[in-house]
């Protein structure tokens, strides 16, 4: 796919301002995002590779809920409420594991399948009127792309490939799905997830906050190519005597994918709305998602992915480059719950986005966009 690269200023919006208090610190607001938002988008939950076999689970928890994603006979994926349909026991409470074949409730050994189909329900046997079919685990949407999980708990939402349009095949060069996860660290920040995507978004932090970070890749450096919709991002540059963004700056793996020559010296970000962050490195991959809990709370997972052949092999040490970003990333942390806290100790008022910080503005009204989307 040929990308065109612009610099954040050339898509600068004059005259645009951060957003209103209420955005940062409202129950009410943050209900509605809830609402809007996190029940009606596609949101990333893991990955296909944290369950591999069948009869695996994974417990996620959009917007409160609790849903399995299980994984059946056949190698397909479904979500499922964890909730019994006798009478609403929790059924797993694991976050993750295998349930065999089948799914038991604990109460009274009501018996699904894995893809949430009633099989047994012993004391309902003879009923009038009682049939198993009629009583199957409450569905969710579930789908992949390059190997991330996605759940929607809308009804009928629009296919996850209709919604992620200009990212499908974008980074298949990047062999996503064939990686595997090194490293996992959960953060639980005092920050509202907004401000997680507008740091995220900008890099003219980078020599305040991340001098590591700096050295290795020039804050001023690269371009974006999507600037504006639900997917933003693009490309800094990686400086020619390091090979990736490590602590040694040295490579920690094999290349991911067959890169062309300059995605050797480049990571691109791309800021996936509404809950996932891919940073993509010549040779591994990272992902923030990110679950929003309260107007001033917010839990990050952080994930690292390698090609297969760099975990085997012990030239290289993953660590590395976790140990770098876990630096940056609290390095970001820290700010970014300034920037919260400044918010709430009542002086705040919109300031003026610089041109560089284009993608914030864009951000910004993808975010108004559907804050104000009435359709069902
Ligand atoms: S609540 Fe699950 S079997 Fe009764
Ligand atoms: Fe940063």
């Amino acid at each position: 796919m040929e990308a065109s690269f612009r610099s954040a200023a050339e898509t600068h919006r004059t005259g645009s301002s951060t957003m209103p208090t209420a955005a940062f610190l409202s129950r009410e607001v943050f209900q509605e995002e809830q609402r809007r938002i996190f029940s009606r988008r596609w949101l990333c939950v893991g990955r296909e590779s944290d369950l591999p076999n069948p009869g695996d689970f994974l417990q996620v928890r959009p917007v409160g809920r609790s849903i399995l994603i299980t994984r059946d006979e056949n190698g397909n994926l479904h979500g499922l409420y964890n909730v019994c349909r006798h009478r609403g026991a929790q059924l797993c409470t694991e976050e993750s594991g295998n349930l065999s074949r089948t799914i038991q409730c604990a109460y009274h050994g009501w018996t699904y399948t894995l893809d949430g189909r009633l099989l047994a329900a012993p004391q309902m046997k003879g009923c009038d009127g009682f049939e198993l079919a009629d009583h199957a685990l409450h569905r969710v949407w579930v789908d992949t792309w390059e190997g991330f999980v996605f759940v929607n708990l809308h009804p009928a939402p629009e296919p996850l490939d209709v919604w992620l349009g200009p990212l499908v095949g974008r980074f298949s060069r990047f062999n996503l799905p064939a990686l595997r996860r090194a490293d996992r660290i959960e953060y639980d920040l005092a920050v509202n997830w907004k401000l997680l995507f507008q740091n995220y978004s900008e890099c003219q932090h980078c020599p305040l906050v991340h001098p590591e970070l700096s050295e290795i890749s020039p804050f001023r450096s690269g371009a974006n190519d999507l600037s504006e919709g639900p997917f933003l991002g693009g490309y800094m540059e990686i400086v020619e005597e390091a090979a990736s963004m490590s602590l040694s700056g040295g490579a920690v793996g094999v290349p991911v994918g067959a890169l062309p020559p300059e995605d050797h010296h480049r990571v691109y970000y791309y800021s996936i709305f509404p809950n996932l962050l891919l940073s993509l490195h010549p040779d591994y991959a990272m992902a923030h998602v990110i679950w929003p809990l309260a107007p001033d709370r917010s839990r990050v997972v952080c994930e690292w992915h390698f090609h297969p052949d760099s975990l085997a092999d012990p030239r290289y040490d993953p660590s590395d480059a976790v140990s770098f970003w876990d630096t940056t990333n609290r390095q970001d942390w820290h700010v970014c719950e300034l920037n919260q806290k400044g918010i709430e100790s009542g002086g705040y008022r919109p300031g003026p986005y610089f041109p560089s910080e284009s993608l914030l503005a864009a951000f910004d009204e993808e975010y108004r966009r559907h804050m104000e989307d009435e359709s069902p």
